[in-house]
């Protein structure tokens, strides 16, 4: 099979680009020679156009609404897996025999603790503090305990990283809950798997049983593996990017936190629930002035969890999550206003021909902070927990990264705008 070429023509010459054959989706011009040979660099804010990588992890069919890990649909992951079975097969590109899931979860088990150090981590920070600022302050910090293993060419080292932090991202997460509501930390517990004992870390007290309620544990589960990976977006692409520094595995996901923080990335979720809230206390912001905002050009308001980089179509995890929604609802706290202007909101949008001009749907931010609201979670953790569903992700495209001869350092170009020379002019003079 001979290997296809496209043909760029510019006043400076022509230049054979080599294409990057896809197995699904875009294929990619290679223009890695394209500013050494013709002096020109390429211009795509956002990177919406520019493939930084080859990746085997995840496909986004954006105009299907399709995803994929590894190949198998994110449908039968949610249906069918634990999260910590899917954590394995982002990781390691397979999905995990029995045997295999077995020795994978008990030696997550193994590393669930905290140093008892890291409590008074936890206590120096105000009561107010935003659980996201402790979740990536605690990951860098917990980076100190391990120093022997930072080197990212050290395989075993990576992997041994890994662990630690899927096992004690839960235990983080729960103690930035206690300590914002002044309650004692609870410490893990291995008899319970990976999502009970977090959810018993949450919410047990030293001074009573606390059961479980396993419809909320599997609730849970699905909410993780849904938000495990999605390709390239924001907080992957910094995890990648300064990893790329060779900075260690603890400090790249820690940025990639505060990437995820953003209330147009992760953070929306929390703002999702804000916005309908708002609808529902304040007699000012109906459903139609909230979509009348959103549509105002000179209103920066967006509609939160709606719209989407890649998906021009229904988020296939949105698609899930609006009928588990009900779901969940109905086995927890029976209904919710909330999901009710929800549904309101998007038959609204949908049926709006600015949303329907410009593919605006859904995504997955949009029901997933009613479920986890059912579940018992505030908002300020809503973003906790997309963390610590999509910290298989992060490490799984970092480990891609360090593994890629291709990879070379995070370095984009710019076309410069500003002035170009100017004679300097003393302090006394300006
Ligand atoms: N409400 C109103 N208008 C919107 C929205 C929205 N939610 N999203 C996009 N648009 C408009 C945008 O104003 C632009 O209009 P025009 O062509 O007239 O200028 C057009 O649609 C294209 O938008 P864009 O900003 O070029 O799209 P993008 O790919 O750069 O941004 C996005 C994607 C997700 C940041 C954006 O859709 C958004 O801000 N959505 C709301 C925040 C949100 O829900 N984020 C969660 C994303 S999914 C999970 C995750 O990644 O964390």
């Amino acid at each position: 099979m001979t290997e296809r070429e496209a043909t760029l023509h510019t006043d400076a010459g022509d230049l054979e680009l080599p294409v990057v054959e896809p197995t699904a989706g875009n294929a990619g011009l290679d223009i890695r020679r394209l500013r050494g040979e013709l002096g020109y660099v390429t211009f795509d804010p956002g990177f919406a156009n520019t493939a930084g990588t080859k990746s085997s992890i995840t496909y986004v069919d954006g105009a299907a609404g399709e995803l994929r890990h590894r190949g198998y649909r994110i449908e039968d992951l949610a249906e069918h897996c634990s999260f910590l079975e899917v954590a394995y097969l982002l990781l390691f590109g397979e999905l995990p025999t029995r045997a295999q899931l077995e020795a994978w979860s008990l030696e997550i088990k193994h590393h669930t603790l905290l140093s008892e150090e890291m409590k008074r981590f936890f206590d120096a920070f105000p009561r107010s503090a935003h659980p996201m600022a402790i979740l990536s302050s605690a990951t860098n910090a917990i980076s100190t305990f391990y120093e022997t293993y930072y080197n990212p060419s050290d395989s075993e080292a990576v992997i041994e990283s890994a662990k630690r932090l899927i096992a004690k991202m839960p235990t983080i997460a729960a103690w930035a809950y206690k300590k914002s509501i002044g309650q004692p930390y609870v410490y893990p517990r291995n008899d319970l798997d990976y999502v009970e004992n977090f959810l018993h870390m949450m919410f047990a007290l030293p001074v009573e049983e606390t059961k479980i309620d396993p419809v909320v544990a599997r609730a849970l589960n699905v909410l993780l593996i849904l938000h495990a990976d999605h390709g390239q977006n924001c907080s992957t692409a910094t995890v990648r990017s300064v990893g790329s520094a060779r900075a260690n595995l603890f400090a790249s996901v820690a940025a990639g936190m505060n990437a995820l923080w953003g209330p147009l990335h992760g953070g929306a979720n929390q703002a999702v629930i804000e916005m309908l809230q708002e609808i529902l206390d304040d007699p000012d912001a109906t459903v139609e002035s909230t979509i009348a905002r959103a549509k105002d050009p000179n209103d920066p308001f967006r509609l939160m969890g709606f719209g989407h980089r890649v998906y021009r179509n229904y988020d296939p995890r949105a698609k899930v999550l609006r009928s588990f929604a009900h779901e969940v609802l109905e086995r927890t706290s029976g209904t919710d206003p909330m999901l009710e202007v929800a549904q309101e909101l998007e038959a609204r949008a949908l049926a709006d021909p600015y949303f329907a001009e410009r593919k605006l749907f859904p995504n997955v931010d949009f029901y997933s902070g009613i479920i986890f609201r059912a579940l018992g979670f505030p908002p300020r953790m809503f973003t906790v927990l997309f963390a610590i569903g999509r910290l298989p992700g992060w490490i799984a495209n970092w480990k891609e990264m360090i593994e890629d001869p291709d990879t070379r350092i995070t370095r984009p170009r710019q076309v410069y705008v500003g002035i170009v020379d100017r004679p300097f002019v003393p302090i006394d003079r300006r």
